[in-house]
């Protein structure tokens, strides 16, 4: 029987190339996101993957979709947190309801869908999360202090729920992307943009695909010594 893995914003940008490099990988995946229905219904028309509309800061939101999710699909056994947003602003102009949404939209998020899918990947002795960061979490970013603080809450909250799984075969891992050519990304003005990808060595903007494929490789079977870690691919920007 095929895994089940759950995608959170899983039908577009980079989450959408991590669906479906899971499904070319034999996975039988279902994709979540926030709103964008046209968006999820051309995903789905394209690639047959399935998608279920939720707010993944929504503690009791995400309880009802994974019950039906499990209902409908089966047991997830792994769980991407890929959803993200930005509300960008100095100190000087961030209000807390800026830092709130993208805390609890980033950060609260892989609590939400782990704690539900604890238990049962517990029980069967299989697991596999994967959690999205970022470069911006790891070395920072001007006009990012609740973005680069709920990423970096992510790399810790992998570090430190891989060793509540390391015993029964759960691997919890990070991915910090740099720059990719995503919505997210073409949100940035173009000046700043190419100010960027002078700073990146490759010379280019990542692609989707780059960040799917270390899914891929972090969620496969026998990746069991792989965990707690961060995989940064980010064209050399930043070492870390
Ligand atoms: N792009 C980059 O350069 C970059 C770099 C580093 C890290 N990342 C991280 O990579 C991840 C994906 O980024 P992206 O560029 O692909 O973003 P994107 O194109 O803006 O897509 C974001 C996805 O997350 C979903 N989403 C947002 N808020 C949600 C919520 N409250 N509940 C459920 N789903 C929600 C969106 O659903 P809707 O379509 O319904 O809105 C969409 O599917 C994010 O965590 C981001 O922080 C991106």
């Amino acid at each position: 029987m095929a895994r089940l893995a759950l995608v959170t914003g899983g039908q577009r940008g980079i989450g959408a190339a991590i669906s479906e490099q899971l499904q070319k990988a034999g996975r039988k995946v279902v994709a979540s996101y926030a709103g964008n229905d046209e968006a999820a219904a051309a995903f789905t028309a394209r690639t047959g993957i399935p998608t279920i509309k939720f707010d993944v800061s929504d503690f009791d939101a995400c309880k009802a979709a994974v019950a039906k999710i499990e209902a409908e699909h089966g047991p997830v056994e792994i769980l991407v947190n890929n959803a993200g947003i930005t509300r960008d602003g100095t100190m000087k102009r961030m209000d807390r309801g800026m830092w709130d949404a993208v805390i609890d939209t980033n950060l609260g998020s892989c609590f939400n869908l782990a704690k539900l899918v604890w238990d049962g990947m517990s029980a069967r002795k299989f697991g596999r999360i994967v959690n999205i960061g970022s470069i911006n979490g790891q070395a920072g970013q001007y006009g990012q202090v609740n973005y680069a603080a709920a990423k970096s809450g992510i790399h810790g909250f992998t570090k430190a729920l891989a060793q509540e799984g390391a015993r029964v075969n759960i691997t919890v891992n990070a991915i910090a992307p740099g720059y990719v050519d995503t919505e997210m990304v073409r949100a940035v003005p173009e000046d700043v943009l190419q100010k960027i990808i002078a700073r990146i060595p490759v010379g280019r903007l990542g692609h989707a695909e780059d960040i799917a494929r270390g899914v891929c490789f972090l969620t496969a079977d026998d990746a069991d010594f792989i965990t707690g870690s961060t995989l940064s691919i980010n064209g050399g920007q930043h070492m870390y």
